[in-house]
């Protein structure tokens, strides 16, 4: 049993009560690799932002939950090294089962989310209020996400054929009967790197894909049910073009990419949506810089020498981020 405060992390409560009233949102980036965890903690400590860093159970399986927690232990003194301790939480993505919540919950996560939004209604309020009691009752209070609404996309471990918008209409009872810490919801954002189909976006003059605005009328009312209670925002990369545009030079190939635009997100974050969620756009801007690296220095072998500027990149993207859209920035 490791609790988290021993590892240096902080739970999201504080963080989003004053994210809700501050009218910001905290990153939470989702990482799976050493690469990730130092850019991620370089931009937030250099922009002074709390950071949410995230594991899905794909990153799990890819990296060993161990190894994650441990970079998270990492994290915190990196950043202590370079200068300034940010607020770190190490959150569970898309917990599917009760167990899964409860070995992170007892290894050193900070907060996790159980995602029953698959589930029945009532099935989802008996799962999401049983994380919820084991949650709240460790000695250190570990935070819970849950989530009503579905959203579309289709990733590893994260699929859906079908979306559908979260009912502003069930949220004072989900929220009251399992006492969650904050609610993720469906106002159609999705993830991955093509959140849209191309026949629900229009076109601008250089035939790039503008999407659909989202639903903030089912935010407000959301708002209007549940005032200043945290809400979450996953699926909200903005899949920039200049990325695609440099991946398919470089002999890669991603149809109808689009994503959540900037402004949208902006909008947002300013609303009680206090943790936005964001994985595609790393993965973009590391691919990237690899693919240019690999094109545009043949003899180059040494694993360093490519993923360091992938690194540098990621920096840059999550700086922006927090600095321009998310409104972290100076809040740590
Ligand atoms: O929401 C899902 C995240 O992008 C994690 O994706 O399951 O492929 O790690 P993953
Ligand atoms: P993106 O695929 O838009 O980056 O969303 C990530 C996410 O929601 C992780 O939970
Ligand atoms: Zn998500």
């Amino acid at each position: 049993m490791t609790s988290y405060k021993e590892l240096g992390l902080v739970n999201t409560k504080e963080l989003f009560k004053k994210a809700v009233s501050g009218g910001y949102a905290i990153p939470a980036y989702n990482f799976n690799n050493m690469e990730q965890m130092q850019s991620i903690i370089q931009a937030c400590v250099e922009t002074k932002s709390p950071v949410i860093l995230q594991v899905s159970s794909g990153a799990r399986k890819y990296a060993n939950q161990n190894i994650l927690k441990n970079m998270a232990r990492g994290a915190v003194e990196y950043a202590h090294e370079l200068g300034y301790d940010i607020p770190i939480v190490l959150h569970l993505d898309h917990g599917d089962s009760f167990e899964l919540c409860k070995d992170c919950i007892e290894t050193g996560f900070s907060s996790v989310m159980i995602d029953g939004s698959h589930l029945s209604y009532d099935e989802n309020v008996a799962l999401t209020k049983k994380v919820c009691e084991l949650a709240h009752s460790q000695k250190d209070y570990v935070t819970v996400e849950g989530e009503l609404g579905v959203l579309a996309g289709v990733e590893d471990d994260v699929s859906s054929e079908h979306s559908h918008y979260t009912q502003p209409s069930e949220v004072v009872d989900f929220v009251g009967k399992t006492k969650v810490d904050s609610l993720a919801i469906s106002i159609g954002t999705s993830h991955g790197r093509a959140k849209f189909k191309p026949e629900q976006c229009t076109r601008d003059a250089n035939g790039i894909l503008i999407p659909p605005p989202l639903r903030f009328d089912i935010l407000e009312e959301v708002e209007k049910q549940i005032p200043g209670f945290p809400i979450v925002l996953h699926g909200s990369s903005s899949v920039p073009i200049e990325y695609v545009h440099m991946i398919e030079k470089y002999g890669g190939k991603l149809t109808d990419s689009v994503g959540i635009p900037e402004e949208q997100l902006r909008k947002a974050a300013k609303s009680a949506v206090c943790k936005i969620n964001i994985d595609s756009d790393g993965r973009l801007a590391m691919t990237a810089l690899i693919r240019k690296i690999l094109v545009e220095k043949p003899d180059e072998f040494d694993p360093r020498k490519i993923l360091g500027p992938a690194r540098d990149e990621l920096k840059k993207l999550y700086a922006h981020k927090n600095q321009n859209v998310l409104g972290s920035a100076g809040r740590a």
